[in-house]
């Protein structure tokens, strides 16, 4: 199966994609100290709907489990999948995972992002920036005839001499009328495995990074993962579009 898209499916993707990060913007300006995550998730709930747009994150299902919130917000420790909560306050030193999936006109568009709050120690701010700098790499090899492996080991052989944990039970996706469609991305692989790329593929491509051990474990929600070790994970995501040449990011804001 090849997930390709139609010049007006790309048109509609590209629209909802620029709504998440657009709205990822406004999450990212109102996520500040002495906020708390049930009112973040709110701001965002807001801004989507100002858009015209749904949130694909709620009521999403998973087996019996369905997705109570409208973006997912995960601090420190959480991974991904975190759930906003009127006690849990966004205080200085926190670094918290924002991730906004829309629907717009039947289209999808994905993205995240890991913001320090305040001051946080120099080993996380190196974490988030290696994050950020490994969904770029993967990104740059998101190219026609390459495989989708080759975004994976683009990803691990960056972090992997680093010593992070890269997660390996959520992978990044492809994007279209549903929020996970194939391929599946791991962000650890081998280059030249895997399915082909082809232009008009759209793609979230989303590594999660662990500052310990790559182990994680469920909290009682269902929903938030955490790390096994308690220490901080970072996750940053985009959705880009394969084309004939250069990777495009369509998780832009509109200028
Ligand atoms: N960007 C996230 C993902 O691709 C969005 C998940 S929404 C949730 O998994 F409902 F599954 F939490
Ligand atoms: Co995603």
């Amino acid at each position: 199966m090849k997930p390709i898209h139609s010049d007006s499916e790309i048109l509609s993707i590209q629209e909802s994609c620029e709504i998440a990060a657009t709205v990822l913007h406004g999450l990212v300006d109102a996520t500040v100290e002495g906020i708390n995550t049930y009112d973040l998730d709110q701001i965002g709930k807001n801004m989507i709907e100002e858009f015209g747009a749904e949130s694909a994150c709620y009521n999403y299902r998973h087996g019996s489990n369905i997705f109570p919130a409208y973006t997912c917000i995960s601090v420190n420790n959480e991974i991904v999948h975190g759930i906003g909560r009127i006690d849990r306050v966004i205080g200085s030193g926190d670094i918290v995972s924002l991730d906004v999936c829309v629907n717009y006109n039947g289209f999808i568009g994905d993205n995240a992002k890991t913001i320090a709050v305040g001051t946080v120690e120099p080993s996380i701010e190196t974490l988030l920036e290696d994050t950020q700098e490994a969904l770029f790499l993967g990104i740059q090899s998101a190219r026609a005839g390459n495989n989708v492996g080759d975004i994976s080991f683009a990803i691990e052989s960056f972090l992997k001499p680093k010593k992070y944990g890269i997660v390996r039970e959520f992978v990044g996706h492809g994007v279209g009328r549903s929020m996970h469609e194939l391929p599946q991305i791991p962000n650890f692989g081998n280059a030249g495995t895997g399915p082909v790329l082809y232009p008009s593929m759209a793609l979230a491509i989303e590594p999660m990074v662990n500052l310990g051990s790559p182990k994680i474990r469920f909290l009682e929600d269902g929903w938030t993962a955490v790390t096994a070790d308690g220490k901080p994970s970072a996750h940053f995501e985009h959705t880009i579009l394969v084309t004939e040449g250069d990777p495009k990011i369509l998780t832009k804001v509109k200028n």
